[in-house]
Formats: C-alpha cells, structure tokens, sequence
C-alpha cells in the first residue's frame, strides 16, 4: 500500500493552472537558483518580457497582472537595491509584499531553521526571494519550499538576478550582447556578482579580463570553468593595459564581510579607484557598471561621464524583477 504523503511535505513545484487565463512560460512554478538555468533562447524571453514590464511602468506606472499574490522577501544580509527592487516590482504588478529585511526581528533569532522559516512563509506567499550568507542556501530553501525560491544572493556563490540585469544593462546600453570585451575590477574572489555575470558571459563571445589584486582573484575553478566552455579569460594586476579595448568596464566593491582578517581587507580596499583620470583611457563608446553599493572604488566625479551607467543599471532591475516575478507566477 502507498504510504500517505500528508500536502505539506508534497514536493511537486508545477502548480495546476487554477485559472484559465495562466499560461505556460519557461519558469512557470520554477525556483531560479542560478545562472546556468538560462540559456540564450531564455534569456532573450525574459529580456522581451523585461522590455514590456518597462513600457508599462512608463506607460500606465502600476497595473494588475500579479494582483493578490504575495511575495515573501527574506532578507539574511543586507540589502537596499535588491530587496526594495523586488518589493516595488511586485507591487507595480498589484501584487503585494511581506518584509523581512532584518531577520532579526524575526523568529530566526530564536534560533528558526532555514527550512522552518521557508515552510512558514510559504504558506503566507505565493514566491520567496531570499538572501542569506551561506552558499547553497537559496538551493536548500527550494528543497523544502513548494512555492518557488528566488536567489537575491547566497554568499560568495550567485547572484543570478544581478547577472540578469546586468546583462540586460550591456543589451539595452551597447545594443548587443555578443563579442564584447568585458573588464571586471576589484574583488573577483568573494563578489558573488561576477561570479554569475561571467558564466552569462561566456555564453556570447566575450573576451574576458580580471583586473584584481592578486589574493582576490576570481576562483581557479570558475576561471577553469570559462575555459572549458570556450571563454577567452586573461588575467592582471593593473587596469590600464586593458581599459582602452574595453567595452564594459564593470567595478566592484572589495567584500569587506567576508574577510577572516580585516586587516588583510585593509590592506587591499584601496587597491583600485576609477577617476575621471582613469577613464581618459577609455573608448568614448563604453560603459562603466557596478551592482552597488560603492564604498570608494568608483570616485563621485564619475558619475556625471555618460559612459557611467551604474545608475540606470539599478532601473534596469526593476523591470528584470518584474518579468521574472510574471514568469514565475505564469502571468507573462
Ligand atoms: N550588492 C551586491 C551583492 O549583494 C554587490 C555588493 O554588495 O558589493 O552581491
Ligand atoms: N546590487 C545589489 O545586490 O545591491 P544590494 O546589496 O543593495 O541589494
């Protein structure tokens, strides 16, 4: 006889389609965990969708298409872009939010579990987006989530809707996405950013340069990675040889939190500042990117040049939120 699988320990994520107005899209009832979910076809489905979500946010502001569904926004670490992003995307598709930016303030200072704290949630929400410090956390909410988990960062491993906006900011600011040269700058080790914005790279002919101080190079095995799916990935030490056939020059904060000793964080934070200067070296037809928050690695006097697009690139996250929220609750 079958054993009896009481409905909350059931772990199928395809929802039946309750309504028949839901369609069927790529990542209906679909936790997104990482970028190796998307390839090129995806991509270019959840980038039309993204360029329809902007169209309607200038167009009409807020409208209905999520209206009654509820997004739980689970927040380990800190965050002001990726947590308040997802809040005003949800609510301009008529959805609305439960917050928890601090869990602090929630039961998981009383010591909840991850999966206890998921499972509570999910029976408030139709999605959770969570952050949290450990790599592989996202993926282990997922497990025992039934609603699909949305990955807002887990620790030094992926970031994949950053990377998705990211890509989004090169399309819609370069007009393409193929063959470009791309330097990355500053903490390619723990910026969990890169990490995912790279393997999206390599899916389009990017030449790819690592511009950091030599103990925060990207990971050996991602590095190997890239190669094995034919990137082409140099490494150095110093900007300016690679700034003047740079497309996308795309600067990060050093991750101060996830230095042992700070003192070794202190002695490599400074280590790379972008200025006016700096940019003399650069095409006119360029771009400079940064997910945020900046903490000195790219000096103020920038933001003025036209070629920084670290700003827009925040906007462009909206609309990337937006789409991925419709796809996943099959309203896009
Ligand atoms: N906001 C990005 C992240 O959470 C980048 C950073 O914090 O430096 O990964
Ligand atoms: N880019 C990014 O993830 O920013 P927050 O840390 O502010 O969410």
């Amino acid at each position: 006889m079958a054993m009896y699988v009481p409905p909350t320990q059931r772990r199928e994520k395809s929802p039946h389609l309750p309504f028949g107005d839901m369609r069927q899209t790529p990542f209906y009832g679909k936790d997104i965990l990482s970028v190796s979910q998307f390839g090129r076809e995806n991509l270019e489905y959840v980038f039309g969708v993204a360029e329809e979500m902007r169209s309607m946010v200038e167009h009409v502001g807020t409208f209905d298409l999520l209206k009654g569904k509820i997004l739980a926004n689970l927040f380990y670490e800190p965050s002001t872009r990726t947590s308040s992003s997802f809040m005003a995307a949800m609510q301009r598709l008529g959805g609305s939010v439960i917050p928890i930016n601090e869990v602090r303030y929630s039961s998981v200072a009383k010591g909840e579990s991850l999966p206890d704290t998921v499972r509570t949630l999910e029976s408030y929400a139709d999605v959770i987006v969570i952050r949290h410090p450990d790599v592989g956390s996202a993926a282990i909410a997922a497990l025992y989530a039934r609603k699909p988990v949305i990955n807002a960062g887990d620790g030094v491993g992926e970031h994949p809707t950053q990377a998705l906006l990211d890509l989004f900011t090169i399309r819609e600011e370069l007009g393409r996405t193929e063959n470009l040269t791309v330097t990355m700058l500053g903490d390619l080790k723990y910026g969990r950013t890169v990490h995912s914005l790279s393997r999206l790279l390599a899916q389009f002919q990017t030449k790819l340069h690592c511009v950091s101080p030599d103990i925060l190079r990207m990971p050996p095995e991602l590095v190997s990675e890239l190669k094995i799916q034919g990137m082409s990935i140099q490494e150095h030490t110093t900007l300016d040889e690679v700034l003047p056939d740079t497309d996308v020059l795309y600067v990060t904060r050093v991750q101060k939190e996830r230095f042992e000793d700070q003192a070794v964080y202190e002695s490599v934070k400074g280590a790379f500042v972008v200025t006016p200067d700096t940019l003399k070296l650069a095409k006119d037809q360029m771009i400079v990117m940064h997910p945020l928050p900046r903490v000195g690695e790219i000096a103020m006097d920038v933001d003025t040049d036209p070629r920084a697009a670290y700003f827009r690139q925040m906007e462009y996250g909206l609309y990337i939120r937006m789409a991925l929220l419709a796809m996943v609750l099959g309203k896009a």
